[in-house]
């Protein structure tokens, strides 16, 4: 029996750099769903399919494989044997990757990869449906939110790290864009599932988040070796 940490919530809570550093403490494989959304978003865009083409979207399903390997401490991507873990963070790639994921077909083919990428381990996976849709009976379930302010500014910094040429107007609308997308999808929509535990990480550091969601886990889970 694998054991599951499930963590959802909107862009910019800080669950990407959480779940690195908790995978990285327990001995948790790190599983990024939206990456693989991201995936599906780059196909499009390197095979010039816009995003009005939904069937051939769906069609290039067909032709993507997704992998996730830990190298080195660093979670790395790959789309059919390529390392796109930097490609799939590109502005382009963030501006139309909440649609691509709006597609139902997409959704359906994504659970089904996120799912084997879990199968048989013990781990610790991010994103906007984990807790509702793919593992709804996940041992810890737990909803990540942030004022959406504080989350523009966090991406901003993210952004600027990245050497990605944004404003911080841009980065807010997009969020905000983002968001209502997210929430208003017609299939795993996100939303804060009945039993998750709900976590504000507005006025908290980065390691006052990771200390609460360890107390959180520790009490299901024994520290790995
Ligand atoms: O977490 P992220 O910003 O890399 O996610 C990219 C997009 O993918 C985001 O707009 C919402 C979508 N997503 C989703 O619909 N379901 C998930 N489980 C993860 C991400």
């Amino acid at each position: 029996m694998s054991f599951i940490v499930a963590i959802d919530g909107p862009a910019g809570t800080g669950k990407g750099t959480i779940t690195s550093l908790i995978s990285k403490e327990l001995g948790l494989v790190n599983i990024d769903t939206g990456a693989t959304y991201r995936c599906v978003a780059l196909n499009a865009i390197r095979n010039n399919i816009k995003l009005e083409e939904q069937e051939k979207i769906i069609a290039s399903l067909e032709n993507i494989e997704i992998d996730m390997k830990n190298e080195g401490g660093e979670q790395k991507v790959f789309l059919n044997g390529e390392d796109v873990s930097k490609q799939i963070r590109s502005k382009e790639v963030s501006q139309i990757v909440s649609q691509v994921s709006s597609i139902k077909e997409v959704r359906y083919k994504m659970v089904e990869v996120q799912r084997k990428l879990a199968q048989g381990k013990d781990v610790i996976m991010e994103g906007r449906d984990i807790t509702t849709v793919v593992f709804p009976k996940a041992n810890v379930k737990i909803y990540m939110d942030a004022d959406e302010r504080v989350r523009a500014q966090r991406r901003y910094k993210e952004m600027q790290e990245k050497g990605i040429q944004m404003t911080y107007e841009e980065v807010l609308k997009n969020i905000q864009a983002r968001d209502k997308n997210d929430k208003e999808k017609e299939i795993g929509a996100l939303k804060i599932a009945e039993d998750a535990i709900y976590l504000d990480t507005t006025g908290l550091s980065i390691e006052e988040v990771k200390d609460r969601i360890l107390n959180i886990i520790g009490q299901n889970y024994t520290k790995k070796s």
